[in-house]
């Protein structure tokens, strides 16, 4: 190498270094040592350099952190682990109670846990894949087994390390959370303002928000900001200790928020809580709570997880707040089942750091029992993340007011409301109301259920305006074309990209995946067509337990409820749904469309049942149930199920018109039995 190429290279390190060091004073640490103007000349000069030399360009120069060009969308993937989320404590008794949980579970006896008590960032999680210390992925939390991948955007976020300093070698993924300073917060809403755009309803969303954008150049200029807290499976002789780790990721360059404190016990934690409730006013981030982790890393281990949270942690939520405002309205919301709930519609006001002009109002008899009436100035709640609540009205009554009646007609479709006996609930029962069929087709495409990415609020509003979808069926007949040419105007006239505009390439994308949603698991669909009752769980167990649609829908109560951990009340909600033609015609246009009715999940495991060693042989034609339901009912007690009778057969159930089988068993003198006695069988407990 000439002494020039060689003073270059030499050059262009030093100046990514330097950068780097900086940028990490700057936004790890928010203590520069130099000013902006001089940074700005370090960095001035390593974009000419590197725009004189491209060939001398390295992935994780800082210059090469907005990098990416807008995508059409974000691909999906894996975690290493779950993505767990927290149990909450929302005070020093439930706190007290999870020390007690975790004692217990870890066999200290009397002796007290240490904990670390951190701040809880309100942003979004966040799994960051260094190799080799360099950012390799980024990627949110999505269902928490699977995320998007966010490099791109990931990248842009200064206090990100593209590349870790003295880190460790090979595939590490730490995890935090990416949220959005107040500064940036109120920038954005104040820019939005200006240009007449919604404004941003807090941090939290705004970040959210943020992240998803597909324009990373944009992502960059909001000033997004980052904490972490998590190494993946990190126990290690030289980091034993959460609080090792913690140093750990500070050390290699990583953001860590510094207020941690390691608490001796459990007492020292609620201190630690108490301060913090107080004190958060002052930070420069949206803090909605204390994260609680025991200390010791083998302990965790020990303790493991539910299938949502760790046992080792918890989340401490600050007390809600309150704050007054006036009752505007009280509106109401149809929902996929026709339950029409009512909404409070409020004079904008600030509460916790939010704008708030909504809140939820439970249901008519909540409403009468407070007495809330339109015009009323009215005390609100917000706690932890959840939707503020309106508590009571603020006495006396708004002038000239009257009590809040329940509307008796469907305010989507006109259709008289009704409610059953017991219940409180009032609902639209029109199967055609378009309310109704918009939140039908945004269960069906959501994350969680058939995962239908970009079939959002305003295309469905498209799709049901020109009726090109009557049903969630309809989705599989509508053609790439049809999607692309498509014009879609925004649910919100102020937002961002306010005019109607053809969908173009989106509407192709949006093709795509309802295209792949086709290959779902059986558990998708079950839960996606929104059946009373039904929720993820019940979906998954009923799809596992039953293998087709078709098993489960012509299955009779009895075979329903001998599954475990299906009740009476999901059991005649599907028998309900399944005895209704309408639904039968939908699961034949959806298998016509080409939708996956079958269930790839593992059978569930055969623990001896009760019928374990016994073969029985169904024949003829039975009242009450289809013969897979008969098979699928005798296979979950542990028999078999066979289709010949030999002499190694327990028993003969025979349905109406057995003919030659029955003949058989009755010559080799095996047991038989009619249909009555089959069900005495297998509801016997
Ligand atoms: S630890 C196994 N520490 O809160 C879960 N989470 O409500 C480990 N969060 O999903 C999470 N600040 O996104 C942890 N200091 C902190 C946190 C934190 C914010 C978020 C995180 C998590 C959510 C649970």
């Amino acid at each position: 190498m000439s002494t020039r190429a060689s003073d270059l290279t030499a050059r262009l390190l030093q100046l990514r270094d330097a950068i780097r060091h900086h940028e990490e004073r700057y936004y790890v640490h928010s203590d520069p040592e130099i000013s902006d103007a001089e940074f700005d000349a370090l960095l001035h000069e390593l974009e000419r350099l590197e725009a004189e030399h491209p060939d001398l360009v390295t992935p994780d120069s800082p210059t090469q952190r907005v990098a990416g060009h807008p995508t059409a969308g974000f691909t999906t993937v894996e975690h290493l682990t779950a993505m767990l989320s927290l149990d909450n404590a929302y005070s020093d008794d439930e706190l007290r109670a999870f020390d007690e949980r975790v004692r217990k579970a870890a066999a200290t006896g009397e002796a007290p846990v240490a904990y670390v008590a951190e701040l809880k960032i309100d942003g979004l999680s966040i799994a960051l894949t260094y190799e080799d210390g360099c950012l390799v992925r980024g990627a949110t939390r999505g269902d928490g087994s699977r995320g998007e991948d966010v490099t791109a955007n990931v990248r842009t976020i200064r206090a990100i390390p593209l590349r870790l300093r003295g880190g460790p070698g090979g595939r590490v993924e730490v995890r935090g959370e990416v949220y959005l300073p107040r500064a940036s917060f109120e920038r954005a809403n104040r820019e939005r303002e200006t240009a007449d755009l919604p404004l941003f309803a807090n941090p939290r969303n705004a970040a959210a928000g943020t992240m998803r954008n597909l324009d990373p150049a944009l992502v960059a200029r909001r000033g997004l900001s980052a904490f972490t807290y998590q190494l993946v499976g990190d126990a290690t002789p030289e980091r034993a200790h959460h609080a090792d780790t913690l140093r750990a990721l500070r050390d290699w360059g990583l953001p860590v928020e510094s207020h941690w404190r390691r608490c001796e016990d459990i007492d020292a934690v609620i201190a630690f809580c108490g301060e913090w409730a107080a004190a958060r006013r002052a930070l420069a981030f949206d803090t909605d709570g204390v994260v609680v982790k025991v200390d010791d890393l083998i302990v965790r281990e020990r303790l493991g997880s539910t299938a949502k949270f760790p046992r080792w942690a918890t989340a401490f939520k600050f007390p809600a707040e309150q704050a007054t405002t006036v009752l505007r309205q009280i509106a109401v919301n149809v929902g996929r089942t026709g339950a029409v709930t009512p909404y409070a519609v409020l004079a904008p006001v600030v509460l916790a750091g939010s704008t708030i002009s909504m809140a939820t109002l439970h249901n008519a008899e909540d409403i009468a029992r407070k007495d809330l009436r339109e015009g009323d100035r009215v005390l609100i709640e917000k706690g932890g993340d959840v939707i503020p609540k309106v508590v009571k009205p603020i006495l006396p009554h708004a002038a000239g007011s009257a009590p809040w009646q329940m509307p008796t007609v469907c305010p989507a479709c006109g259709s008289t409301l009704r409610r059953d006996d017991e219940e409180v609930v009032w609902r639209c029962e029109s199967t055609t109301c378009p309310a109704r069929l918009r939140r039908g087709l945004e269960h069906f495409a959501s994350r969680t259920a058939m995962n239908i990415e970009g079939l959002g609020e305003s295309l469905i509003d498209a799709l049901v305006g020109r009726q090109l979808v009557t049903d969630v069926a309809d989705l599989y007949r509508l053609t790439g074309e049809q999607l692309e040419q498509l014009v879609v105007a925004p649910r919100d006239p102020k937002s961002e990209r306010a005019r109607p505009r053809k969908l173009g390439k989106v509407g192709r994308n949006v093709a795509e995946q309802i295209e792949r949603s086709k290959q779902n698991d059986l558990s998708r669909l079950v839960y996606a067509l929104g059946i009373r009752h039904v929720g993820e769980k019940a979906a998954s167990t009923l799809a596992r337990q039953f293998r087709t649609m078709d098993r489960m829908l012509d299955a009779p109560v009895e075979i329903l409820t001998s599954v475990p951990e299906i009740g009476p009340v999901v059991a005649a909600a599907i028998r309900a749904f399944a005895d209704e033609p309408r639904n039968r015609r939908l699961v034949a246009d959806l298998t016509a469309g080409g939708v996956n009715m079958v269930s790839r999940a593992p059978e569930p495991s055969r623990e001896p049942g009760r019928l374990t060693g016994r073969t029985y042989v169904i024949t003829g034609t039975l009242a009450s149930m289809s013969r897979e339901a008969a098979t699928a009912a005798l296979e979950r007690l542990g028999a078999r199920v066979s289709g010949s009778v030999s002499r190694k057969t327990t028993a003969v159930i025979a349905g109406e018109e057995a003919g030659s089988k029955l003949e058989k068993a009755r010559q080799l003198g095996l047991e038989t039995l009619d249909e009555q006695a089959f069900l005495a069988l297998i509801m016997e407990t």
